[in-house]
């Protein structure tokens, strides 16, 4: 269904869009279904994960596992998963802070879910005339031990010129603010990005465009009901705050970009030639 005039409105003006129900309940279960698998899959072979995670000190390791995720579907691990021999320390339920970042290419449940007619229709509401399906993650957010994600605009870290990147938020539980709901900086999109995260030759970079921190206190809880998606511009800051809950906040991310803008080769996010961006064909 189109997108009205007010929540076209809303997305000019606030920088995002709500849609309540816009996955219907089976598909939440088959995405969850699917997780499931995944994560049963990564529990039977995440030797590799273990010995990247299995120590704080691995910063080396971790980075390169991160930097060479964007066209591969890995398992990323909270803090303290694993002890120093690589053993988890907590079920893997949870102890995985998220999947990434190709889930849209390489799963077929994910990639039919992503590229839908009603996705597509959003997506050219929204003003995009090439989209292309750059990163998708499972976020797990597990219970107790979720943590936070420090506001940031998602333009600092997936660049294109002119900024175009969007970001859809698919609620896969009930989000609130007690287990970790997105928060918002409403209108917070009309400033430029703050810094921008890239490579810089051997690792990664932050640079500093503005030194002004966000406006924390601007920032409103976008709680939803389990199916809704949250549609919001690349410059928006967000944030969300650890799940101190006993209950989990799965959710599912895409972001899109227009094929028109020119994606920097220095962003943290390249893929190999095997696997090129595609749009929702
Ligand atoms: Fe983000």
């Amino acid at each position: 269904m189109p997108l009205s005039v007010e929540q076209l409105a809303s997305w000019s003006r606030e920088g995002f869009v709500v849609l309540p129900g816009f996955v219907p309940e089976s598909e939440v279960a088959t995405l969850r279904d699917r997780i499931s698998e995944l994560v049963a899959g990564f529990a039977a072979s995440s030797e590799e994960a273990a010995t990247v995670f299995s120590t704080t000190e691995q910063t080396h390791a971790q980075e390169h596992y991160f930097l060479s995720s964007g066209d591969l579907i890995r398992a990323f691990f909270e803090d303290g998963a694993f002890d120093a021999d690589g053993n988890l320390q907590v079920p893997m339920n949870r102890a995985l802070n998220k999947l990434g970042h190709a889930m849209h290419d390489l799963d077929p449940v994910f990639d039919r879910f992503s590229r839908t007619l009603e996705l597509a229709e959003l997506v050219s509401d929204l003003g995009f005339t090439e989209p292309l399906l750059l990163q998708s993650m499972v976020i797990f957010k597990p219970p107790h031990i979720g943590g936070e994600v420090i506001c940031h605009c998602d333009h600092s870290f997936l660049w294109t010129e002119p900024q175009t990147v969007a970001g859809l938020w698919f609620a896969l539980d009930d989000a609130t603010v007690d287990n970790g709901c997105l928060w918002v900086v409403p209108g917070g999109h009309h400033q430029p990005a703050r810094t921008r995260f890239r490579l810089d030759g051997t690792g990664t970079t932050t640079d500093v465009i503005n030194p002004v921190p966000y406006d924390i206190d601007s920032l409103v809880p976008v709680e939803v009901n389990a199916g809704t998606l949250i549609a919001f511009s690349g410059l928006l800051p967000h944030w969300s705050a650890p799940n101190t809950s006993k209950n989990p906040r799965l959710a599912y991310t895409l972001h899109v970009i227009d094929g028109t803008a020119d994606y920097l080769e220095d962003n943290w996010l390249q893929r190999g030639p095997s696997l090129p961006l595609r749009g929702f064909t």
